[in-house]
C-alpha cells in the first residue's frame, strides 16, 4: 500500500516539473467556447447518451470516467487551467446545474466537420455544434434579460465578443474516410471539408465571435488503431512506425487549414485568428518519446491483446466481453504516464500535458505567441 502511494505521489509531483505548464502565461479572456471531436470532448457524446465510458477512463485525475476519452485531462483542460478558467462543461450536460458562465463546450467525440450520415458515431457535426452555440447564445441572452437569477450560470452579454473560440476538428473526416476511400479521394475532398468549416466560422463571426484559436489535426497515421488496421504492410509505415498515407492526408489538410486561417485573417481585420500546429508537437513527441520520458510511442495503455499494439477492434478500453470463447476485459496498463496512447485512438493525460506545455510556449502558433497577442495580458513571472 505504502509503496503504491509513494509511487503515485511521485508521478504527480514529477509531471509538472517535466513539462512546466502555463502557470506562466495569463490570458485575459472571460470565457471559452469550444468546438470539436473527442480530442476536446469534456462529456458531450456521453451526456447525449450515445456512448458510455467505463473505468479505467478518468482514473488519473477525475477518478471517474468524466465523459472524456482519456485517463485524465485533455489539452483543452490544461489550456483552460493556464487561462485561470474552470474546466468547460459540455453543452449537452444537463445534470447538476452546470455553470456556463466561463464558457461552454460543444465538442462531441466522433464528430466531423462534414454533416453526419446514418452511420456516423456522432450526429453533432461542426454545423450542428455551431447551431447549438447560436441557440445557447440567444437563450442565454433571453434568460439574462429576465433578471439576476442566471448570472452565475451564464456568460454576460459582452463575454461573447471577448471570448476565445477554440476549434479542434477534422480528424474524423480524414481518419474515417480511410475505411472506404482511397488516399487520392480523401485528399480531393479536403477543400469541400474546409469550405464547410469556413461556413461555420463565418456564422460565428456574424454572431460576434472575434478571437479564433484553431488547432490543426495530429499525425493520424501514428494512432494505434490506424497502425494496426492500415500498417500491416511494412512498406506503408514511415520511420516512426506510423502509416504514411494518413499522415500525408493530415499534412495536406493542415496546409489548407492554415491557408484558410490566413485568408480569414485577411478578410476580417477586426478579428484575430491563431493557428496552432498540433501536428508538429505530436510528431515530435512520438519520434522523440524517450527524450520526453515516455516508454511506448504507439502501443495503447488500455486495451486488449498485449504487445505490440494492445488494441483489438472487437473490444474497447474498459469493456468486458467474450472474445473467441473467453470472457476478457480490456484493462489499463500499470503506469499510463509511460504511454502516449491511452486507448489506441486517444492520447493519455501525460501526453496531453506535454502537448499543452508545448502549445503554451507560443512557438507552434501562427502568429506566434507574444505579448502582442490580443487576449494575452502578461507573463505571470
Ligand atoms: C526529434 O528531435 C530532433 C532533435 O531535437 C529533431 O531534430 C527532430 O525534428 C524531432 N523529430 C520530429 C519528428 O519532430
Ligand atoms: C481464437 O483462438 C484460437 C486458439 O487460441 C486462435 O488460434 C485464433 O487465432 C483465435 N481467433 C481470433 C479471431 O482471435
Ligand atoms: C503490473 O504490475 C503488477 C503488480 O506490480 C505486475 O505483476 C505486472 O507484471 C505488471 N505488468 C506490467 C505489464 O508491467
Ligand atoms: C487583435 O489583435 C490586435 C493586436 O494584434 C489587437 O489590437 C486587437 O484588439 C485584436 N482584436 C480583437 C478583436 O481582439
Amino acid at each position: 500500500m505504502a509503496t503504491t502511494k509513494t509511487f503515485v505521489l511521485l508521478i504527480f509531483t514529477l509531471i509538472p516539473l517535466c513539462f512546466p505548464l502555463a502557470k506562466s502565461i495569463h490570458f485575459n479572456i472571460p470565457a471559452v467556447f469550444n468546438f470539436g471531436d473527442s480530442n476536446s470532448d469534456t462529456g458531450g457524446l456521453v451526456s447525449a447518451g450515445i456512448e458510455s465510458l467505463n473505468p479505467p477512463y478518468g482514473q488519473n485525475y477525475f477518478k471517474i470516467p468524466s465523459g472524456r476519452y482519456c485517463d485524465g485531462r485533455l489539452i483543452v483542460d490544461f489550456l483552460m487551467d493556464a487561462m485561470d478558467l474552470p474546466f468547460l462543461n459540455s453543452y449537452l450536460d444537463s445534470i447538476g446545474t452546470p455553470s456556463f458562465r466561463k464558457g461552454c463546450n460543444f465538442a462531441a467525440a466522433g464528430s466531423r466537420i462534414m454533416p453526419a450520415t446514418a452511420t456516423s458515431v456522432s450526429p453533432f457535426s461542426f454545423g450542428v455544434q455551431v447551431a447549438q452555440f447560436i441557440r445557447f447564445k440567444s437563450r442565454a441572452l433571453e434568460l439574462l434579460a429576465k433578471g439576476k437569477k442566471f448570472v452565475k450560470y451564464l456568460p454576460a452579454e459582452d463575454f461573447f465578443g471577448k471570448a476565445l473560440y477554440m476549434f479542434d476538428i477534422g480528424q474524423n473526416d480524414l481518419a474515417g474516410a480511410f475505411y472506404s476511400q482511397t488516399l487520392d479521394q480523401i485528399i480531393a475532398s479536403i477543400p469541400t471539408t474546409l469550405s464547410e468549416f469556413e461556413t461555420g466560422i463565418k456564422k460565428l463571426y456574424d454572431q460576434g465571435a472575434r478571437n479564433f484559436w484553431i488547432h490543426n489535426t495530429g499525425p493520424l497515421g501514428c494512432l494505434t488503431q490506424n497502425v494496426l488496421k492500415f500498417g500491416t504492410d511494412p512498406s506503408k509505415l514511415d520511420e516512426q512506425g506510423c502509416v504514411g498515407g494518413h499522415n500525408q492526408a493530415a499534412k495536406l489538410f493542415n496546409l489548407q487549414l492554415h491557408a484558410l486561417a490566413k485568408k480569414l485573417q485577411g478578410q476580417y481585420s477586426d478579428a484575430n485568428f491563431t493557428y496552432v500546429d498540433i501536428f508538429t508537437i505530436k510528431s515530435n513527441l512520438i519520434a522523440n518519446y524517450t527524450k520526453y520520458g515516455f516508454e511506448q510511442p504507439i502501443m495503447a495503455c488500455c486495451g486488449y491483446g498485449g504487445p505490440p499494439f494492445n488494441y483489438d477492434f472487437r473490444i474497447a478500453c474498459g469493456q468486458t466481453k467474450i472474445i473467441n470463447g473467453t470472457l476478457v476485459t480490456a484493462k489499463g496498463c500499470n503506469d499510463s504516464t509511460d504511454y502516449i496512447s491511452w486507448d489506441g485512438i486517444h492520447y493519455t493525460e501525460a501526453a496531453n500535458q506535454f502537448v499543452s506545455s508545448q502549445i503554451l510556449t507560443g512557438k507552434y502558433s501562427d502568429p506566434p505567441f507574444s505579448d502582442k497577442m490580443p487576449f494575452l495580458l502578461k507573463l505571470k513571472f
